[in-house]
């Protein structure tokens, strides 16, 4: 097993659940350290039920993860099959958003590499699965955040902007705005410009409101009604997957907004306290049963394939279908947020 890219509260729920699945089988359990880094420089060791034990409710990820891709270090893939072969194994669990599995899909097509995947993301942008595990934690972080700032927001007469991640995709945005009444939402898959989230601000204090949220997502390209587009990027480079840091535009739309309607502004960025802690009970449910299935396909042989849900089911995709492209927030979901703007 290895759990690869940002890591996201989830992660160790599925780890126990493989890992009982396949102990209760008589299969050995190898952890891999750090994703896939792990089998470039061939750093595993073998799991035991005392280190699966209390891994329920645990945040974060005990075999630890990297965003080091494979294909991008001179002879990875090959320190990878290597390693793979010399440590006897017989098949992978990859634990990972789009980057983690896109490198599972590569490997099973090019080298029917033994491997198997799971959908982990707080993003939840991964295409063949209604749901990704992390994600509904997310949400709730960022919507108990909202809640909090909206208190604050009536106290003083303020707007309080939120920048939430997400990164090319506004589904932490758009799904925490609703459950928190945000009062503007800025996401990447539906840029509303500055001016009409001002115009929006401004109908909403025309009605007497005299606070109001704005939630942005970090991947919202600053967006004008001349047609300007700009997106907010953090100096860091690209990492091995080739995306920009994101993170910013919180900052940049809350000047904005304040010198354009006159109403004092705060930024509240959320960044990485939306990945840390213990995941909800969904998440941990979901996470099991992803766990489970993960299991039963490599016991099975079933490579190739990620543990799914659509509607309340857990099924099986190919991983070529998970990682083809990303999964946006569709149009209708946004116009439910947006019957609630101004
Ligand atoms: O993909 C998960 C995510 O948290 C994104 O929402 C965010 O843009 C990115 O990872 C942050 O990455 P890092 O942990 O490398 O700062």
């Amino acid at each position: 097993m290895l759990t690869g890219g940002g890591d996201c509260p989830g992660l160790n729920a599925v780890i126990r659940a493989v890992a009982r699945r396949s102990f209760d089988r008589g299969y050995e359990v190898i952890g891999v350290r750090d994703g896939w880094r792990g089998l470039v420089e061939g750093h595993t060791a073998a799991l035991t039920a005392r280190e699966i034990s209390g891994l329920l409710p645990r945040g974060g990820t005990i075999l630890g993860t990297s965003r080091t891709n494979p294909y991008k270090v001179d002879g990875g893939v090959d320190a990878v099959l290597r390693h793979f072969a010399e440590a006897g194994l017989d098949a992978l669990v990859a634990i990972g958003g789009e980057d983690t599995l896109g490198v599972a899909a590569r490997l099973f097509d090019e080298h029917e590499f033994p491997v198997v995947g799971v959908p982990k993301t707080i993003d939840n942008d991964l295409s063949g699965t209604d749901y990704t595990f992390g994600f509904d934690t997310a949400v709730s972080i960022c919507t108990e955040a909202i809640d909090r700032l909206h208190t604050t927001a009536e106290s003083h007469n303020r707007v309080m902007v939120v920048e939430v991640m997400g990164r090319h995709t506004g589904w932490i945005a758009v799904m925490s705005g609703i459950a928190g009444g945000a009062d503007v939402i800025l996401i990447p898959e539906q840029p509303i410009t500055v001016e009409q989230a001002c115009a929006e601000l401004e109908k909403r204090h025309a009605r007497g409101k005299s606070f109001s949220i704005v939630v942005v997502s970090e991947g919202y390209r600053l967006t004008y009604d001349s047609g300007e587009q700009r997106e907010v990027t953090q100096e860091a480079g690209l990492d091995a997957f080739g995306h920009v840091r994101l993170g910013g535009v919180g900052e940049q739309l809350a000047r904005e907004i304040e010198e354009r309607t006159g109403y004092e502004t705060r930024v509240t960025v959320l960044g990485h306290v939306q990945r840390g802690g213990s995941p909800t009970a969904r998440d941990r449910i979901l996470a099991t049963r992803y766990g489970l299935k993960a299991a039963d396909l490599a016991h099975e042989g079933t490579f190739g394939r990620m543990a799914a849900l659509h509607g309340d089911s857990i099924v099986d995709v190919s991983l070529a279908e998970a990682t083809r492209e990303l999964k946006t927030v569709p149009a209708d979901r946004y116009e439910v947020a947006r019957a609630f703007f101004g």
